[in-house]
Formats: structure tokens, C-alpha cells, sequence
């Protein structure tokens, strides 16, 4: 049976003052009336029933997060004790879905994204899901056409053709290589080739086999994951889990497995993906004036080009005469920077530590 995991414990650091320590990227309207994470859900609508959906988050996101959504099951959302990033994140994932479903298939996802159509979306997840069902030792990720160098992405090198049936679906490659988050130069080589997706951060696999991979990779993790799952549903369960989880090492899922493991596939995806990472990214959602600034709230730009301009509560921001900045506005914080340092935003959140 497939079965959903959504990520959810990101810090969306790069999205200050806008996303906050209580209140990150994934809780936030970014576009229209749903916040992040209710759109990660909806997704899900129509490929599996809401009991089959788990989020793991981080402890303190896990009340907000089931005020947002109220239909799913509130066991179904777990609050993790600290923050170890994604690969302990998917090992447990997986664990409690293969406890009642031993050959669970698993969609593994980012709480933050915005994809269009979902049609297209559910369509590619229904048909790596067959794969995997066909061919369980198989990873299937989702491959994005790079459009910059970007250093924050992973990369997908394709390799032959894979067969899909039906025949329409989207066009299917083995894995030559996956690398995490190349250095600039190396991501402008990836680039040439043609040959390289951007990793969407979308997976597919049986939940034994990522089980099978992360106990290879990094048998510490497995074995600190084996009885926080043996736990759960116990009285004990809270306790095992804040003593075991803090000791594990963190580490992405990416670099654990994904820069290791074969057989993989890409299906390049055939929907509109935006990691929605930083603020440039959220512009190019919004679209740009003919001066190249994207003003969202209320606002005045006059001589002013390549801003992106961001207020909430009616308050009203001018500028005059400035080229490539971010100026975000919210009630207790307002951040000025120039374009070139958005990678840098995550600076200042970490000067403010936990206050931020
Ligand atoms: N539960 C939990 N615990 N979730 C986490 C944690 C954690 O410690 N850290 C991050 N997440 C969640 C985030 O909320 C997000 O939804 C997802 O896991 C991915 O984490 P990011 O921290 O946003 O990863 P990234 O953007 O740097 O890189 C990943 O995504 C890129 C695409 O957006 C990688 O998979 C890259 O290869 C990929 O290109
Ligand atoms: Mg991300």
C-alpha cells in the first residue's frame, strides 16, 4: 500500500523575518489561501486516504501543525525531540510504516514546495509507485531541468532511458550519479553536459528498502531508530525517543543514501516545482513589474529595479532609487539586503539563535 511521509522539521531560515523559529516556511501562506504544509496534504488528496499520511516535525511545530489540519489522525504527526535533518526523519518514517505494512511503498516529501498542476503530480507518483511495487529495490526521485547553477540543490545525472508504461508517462532514466549540493563550478559543468536535474526532494521507495540502504550507509542511525519504532504506541515511547534520537548523528537523507544507492531512477518531473528557498524564489512566483521588481503588499517604487518588496498588514513601504534589493517588512522585523546576499539571510538567524 503507499503510504505519504511530509518533512516538516525545516528551520526555512533563508525566508527571515518572514519565517520564524515558531512559525517556519512550512505554516506560512505563501500562495493564496493554504499555508505550505495544507498544500502538501492536499496534494496527497485522491493517491491515499489521510490515515496513510505521517508528518515528523520538529516537537514545538507539532501543536500548529495539527491546528492546521484538523483532518488528519493526531497520532499521525510527530514532533521529533532535536533536530538531526532528514535522514533520521525518513529511517523512522519508514519503520512506522512498514510495523503495520510490511511492504509499504512510501512517498517522502518536503512540507515546503509548490508544484502545478497536482494532477500531474499525483499522476507521476502513481506511476514510480508501480515501479517500485515491480522492481522493490528501486529508488525513484523526481528530477527538475536546472535553469542556474544553483549550490542548494542536488543533482541527478540520467543515464538510459527506462522504460514506462503506459508509454505516456513522463520519461523515465537510470541514475548515473547523485551529488549533493555541488560547488558552484561544478554545478556549471553539470550544467553543460545537459545530462543533470536538480533533485526535487520527492522520493519514492518500498519503506525495506530505504530501510535496508540507511542500515548500510549508517548502521549508528539504524540502530538508534530500531527501538524508538519498537516503542512507539507504549507508555515508554516519549522517553526512548528524546534519549535515543539526541543521540544520533544528523545527517541528510542525501548524503546518507542518495549519494550511495543504486538502482535509482528519475522521472523528470512533469509538474512546475519551486522550492520556494528564498526570497528570489518567491518572486519568481509572483512574476516581476516592468522595472524587474516584485512588490507583494502594499507599496510605491519609483527609479527602482530588480527589488523584491515584501510587507504584510497594510503597512506601506517606498522605495526610491535603489536597484536589487529585498526589503521585507513584518510587525516586529524588517530586513534590508541586497539580492546578492539572500543565501546569507540565514546569518542573522543564527546570530539571533533561538529568538529569531
Ligand atoms: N522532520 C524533519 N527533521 N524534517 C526536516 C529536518 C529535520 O531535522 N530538516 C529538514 N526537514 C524538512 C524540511 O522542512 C523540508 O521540508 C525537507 O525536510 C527538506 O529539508 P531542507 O533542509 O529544506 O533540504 P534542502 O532544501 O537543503 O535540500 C533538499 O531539498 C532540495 C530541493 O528543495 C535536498 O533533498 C536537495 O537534494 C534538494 O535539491
Ligand atoms: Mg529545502
Amino acid at each position: 500500500m503507499l503510504h505519504a511521509l511530509i518533512m516538516a522539521g525545516g528551520a526555512g531560515t533563508r525566508f527571515w523575518p518572514l519565517s520564524r523559529h515558531e512559525r517556519p516556511k512550512q505554516l506560512l501562506q505563501l500562495a493564496g489561501e493554504r499555508t505550505m504544509i495544507q498544500m502538501a496534504v492536499d496534494r496527497l488528496a485522491g493517491l491515499l486516504p489521510p490515515s496513510r499520511v505521517s508528518i515528523i516535525t520538529a516537537a514545538h511545530l507539532v501543536e500548529p501543525i495539527r491546528q492546521q489540519l484538523p483532518e488528519l489522525p493526531s497520532g499521525s504527526i510527530l514532533g521529533e525531540p532535536c533536530k538531526r535533518d532528514t535522514a533520521p526523519c525518513v529511517g523512522l518514517g519508514a519503520m512506522l510504516a512498514a510495523k503495520n505494512d510490511p511492504d509499504a511503498t512510501l512517498v517522502v516529501m518536503p512540507a515546503d514546495h509548490l508544484i502545478e498542476p497536482v494532477a500531474a503530480f499525483r499522476t507521476a507518483v502513481a506511476s514510480a509507485a508501480a515501479l517500485v511495487d515491480e522492481q522493490p529495490e528501486r529508488i525513484v526521485t523526481f528530477g527538475i531541468r536546472p535553469t542556474f547553477p544553483a549550490e542548494t540543490f542536488g543533482y541527478i545525472e540520467r543515464g538510459a532511458p527506462v522504460p514506462t508504461v503506459p508509454a505516456d508517462r513522463p520519461p523515465s532514466f537510470e541514475v548515473v550519479q547523485f551529488r549533493e549540493k555541488p560547488a558552484r563550478s561544478i554545478a556549471e559543468q553539470y550544467l553543460e553536459t545537459g545530462n543533470f536535474y536538480w533533485n526535487s526532494g520527492i522520493f519514492v521507495w518500498k519503506a525495506k528498502t530505504i530501510l535496508a540502504a540507511i542500515e548500510k550507509y549508517d548502521p549508528k542511525m539504524y540502530a538508534h531508530l530500531v527501538p524508538i519504532a519498537a516503542a512507539f504506541g507504549t507508555p515508554e515511547f516519549q522517553s526512548v525517543f528524546e534519549s535515543k534520537f539526541s543521540e544520533i548523528k544528523g545527517r541528510s537523507i542525501d548524503f546518507t543514501v542518495l549519494e550511495h544507492y543504486q538502482p535509482v531512477v528519475v522521472v523528470e518531473a512533469p509538474f512546475v516545482w519551486n522550492d520556494v528557498g528564498s526570497w528570489q524564489s518567491l518572486a519568481a512566483t509572483h512574476g516581476t513589474d516592468a522595472e524587474g521588481n516584485t512588490l507583494i503588499g502594499k507599496q510605491i517604487a519609483i527609479r527602482s529595479q530588480g527589488n523584491v518588496v515584501y510587507t504584510t498588514d497594510d503597512h506601506l513601504v517606498a522605495i526610491l532609487g535603489i536597484d536589487d534589493c529585498i526589503v521585507v517588512h513584518t510587525p516586529d522585523a524588517t530586513l534590508v539586503a541586497s539580492k546578492h546576499e539572500e543565501e546569507a539571510v540565514r546569518e542573522i538567524v543564527k546570530k539571533l539563535g533561538e529568538k529569531s
